[in-house]
């Protein structure tokens, strides 16, 4: 791990030329890129200020972390409010309603770019990937200085470097894909005391409604050994808990020339001194394997929560999405799960409306559900994405989409409000995570099966793991009492 103040600064700012490797060359545009921030806060008299937004998932919120580390080595002062003099719109393009909300909030950028012209404005991520965003950007939204996209953002710091050598125009520089990990960039993260951690990037599923295979590229997974050394450093500097992250992480290690699995990754971080906490996102149904169920049976770290895409109820639905498995299959194995390990928490993605889906098909989502009895789920409307399968196929009308979407949300909801309460009055272990947005006196803490309790007790509990008396379940939360 590697964090600002670890980067030898004088070192590369007496550096003649770019080295060609990385990370060093990236070292090199890091204080480079100090030296022109530097001019310009003599110019201006005053600091400059950075804030990065994070739309979308646990992936995108991991390389907020790493630009927020390279800003924070150029020399930024790092902030939450968007009016600062340079503002990284980190974007998710899942569904269009993601990307409806970056343009709308693009114009508010552009109003304080007008009364503040030192200020620059970046859009990455994976709205940035598709070509037609781009376009679109180019055309309308030309305030924007710099687009960059999800496979060379390890050059952040030299692309902000020819920003500002750039003044006036766009720059672009968008890569297809890439098989390149650059390891040893400096991060910084949101918590003291727990982090998200690539294991794998990309996704080769492509199931026929989804956009990440195009703007994530191909899978490709970092080592046991550098993931590993990531945790201990991590473990060292504070953290408690980590979330293993891949959009499959069942694939895990497949293209490594030295072959290994998921299964074998969990227990070698398991059995990383310190470290209290293990989730991971996202297992495949299709691929989740006895071998990880039997890993997270016996582990004393591997949190009591999974979650497991449905997607759809319906056989005809997923074959159709290419999920490669059955209504069944899923049901089999999803209550298979529930007998081995009786107290974790099963959570999952439901899409309603994609092409042709029927009543009928609703009905299968609705008894797997009745079946499965999720903890929680998120329920999202199909969302047509240009370029994939299902874009070519019957959409279905938004009024049926949306009263399909109402059924199957509401039973989802009663679902989860049974089953969070079945942990009332017990005393279970929480990470206190912060004080709560609401109230004060209370902190929120969050249990091995990522349900939240609020309970009275002061700051210093926090990134602490405390014994919590489950008391009063709310809905979806508990209201709780340190014990
Ligand atoms: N790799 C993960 C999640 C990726 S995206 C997985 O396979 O589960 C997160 C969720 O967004 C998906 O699980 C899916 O439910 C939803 N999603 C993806 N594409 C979508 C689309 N075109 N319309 C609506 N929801 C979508
Ligand atoms: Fe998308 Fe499917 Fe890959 Fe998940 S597994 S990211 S839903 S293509
Ligand atoms: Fe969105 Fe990209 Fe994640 S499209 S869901 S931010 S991988």
């Amino acid at each position: 791990m590697i964090k600002a103040e670890d980067i030898d600064i004088t070192y590369y700012k007496a550096m003649k030329e770019a080295p060609e490797t990385d990370p060093e060359r990236q070292y090199y545009f890091i204080a480079k890129a100090g030296e022109l921030i530097e001019a310009r806060e003599e110019e201006l008299g005053r600091k400059l200020t950075a804030c990065v937004v994070t739309f979308g998932c646990q992936m995108n919120a991991r390389d907020s972390e790493k630009l927020l580390g390279i800003l924070r080595a150029i020399g930024f002062e790092t902030q939450d409010d968007e009016n600062a003099d340079f503002v990284i719109y980190n974007t998710c393009t899942v569904r269009d309603n993601a990307d409806q909300r970056v343009y709308g909030r693009l114009g508010v950028l552009n109003g304080f770019k007008r009364k503040n012209p030192a200020m620059r404005i970046a859009l990455c991520g994976c709205m940035a990937q598709d070509s037609v965003t781009v376009e679109k950007l180019r055309q309308s939204y030309r305030f924007v200085d710099l687009v960059f996209g999800t496979h060379n953002i390890y050059k952040f710091a030299e692309l902000l470097y020819h920003m500002y050598q750039n003044e006036g125009s766009m720059l672009v520089d968008i890569w297809k894909d890439s098989d390149k990990i650059v390891e040893l960039l400096p991060v910084q993260r949101k918590y003291d005391f727990k982090t998200g951690i690539n294991i794998m990037f990309g996704c080769n599923k492509f199931c026929t409604y989804c956009i990440v295979p195009y703007v994530r590229g191909r899978e490709k997974s970092r080592t046991p050994e550098d993931i590993v050394a990531e945790i201990k450093d991590y473990v060292k500097d504070g953290v408690v808990e980590i979330m293993l992250l891949g959009q499959n992480v069942n694939s895990y290690g497949k293209n490594l020339p030295e072959k290994t699995s998921f299964a074998e990754l969990l227990k070698r971080v398991e059995d990383i001194d310190g470290l209290e906490r293990i989730r991971f996102m996202t297992p495949y149904p299709r691929d989740m394997g006895d071998d990880v169920i039997s890993v997270m049976k016996h582990s004393e770290k591997i949190c009591k929560h999974l979650h497991l895409p449905l997607q759809s109820g319906s056989s005809k639905i997923l074959k159709m999405m290419n999920r490669g498995h059955t209504k069944e299959e899923y049901l089999d194995l999803a209550l298979k799960i529930r007998e081995e390990i009786p107290d974790l928490a099963i959570t999952t993605d439901i899409i309603v409306g994609f092409p042709e889906e029927t009543h009928e098909d609703i009905e299968d989502t609705l008894d797997v559900i009745r079946k499965v009895k999720f903890d929680n789920a998120f329920t999202f409307q199909y969302s047509m994405r240009h370029g994939t399968p299902a874009s070519k196929m019957p959409q279905v009308p938004k009024d049926i989409v949306s009263k399909h979407f109402d059924e199957v949300l509401s039973l989802v909801q009663e679902t989860a409000r049974e089953q969070s309460k079945r942990w009332e009055g017990q005393i279970m272990p929480a990470l206190v995570e912060e004080v709560n947005e609401h109230d004060e006196s209370l902190l929120t803490g969050r249990l091995s099966n990522n349900i939240l309790v609020h309970f009275p007790a002061g700051k210093e509990m926090i990134g602490k793991i405390v014994p919590v008396y489950l008391k009063e379940c709310k809905g979806f939360y508990y209201l709780g009492e340190m014990q």
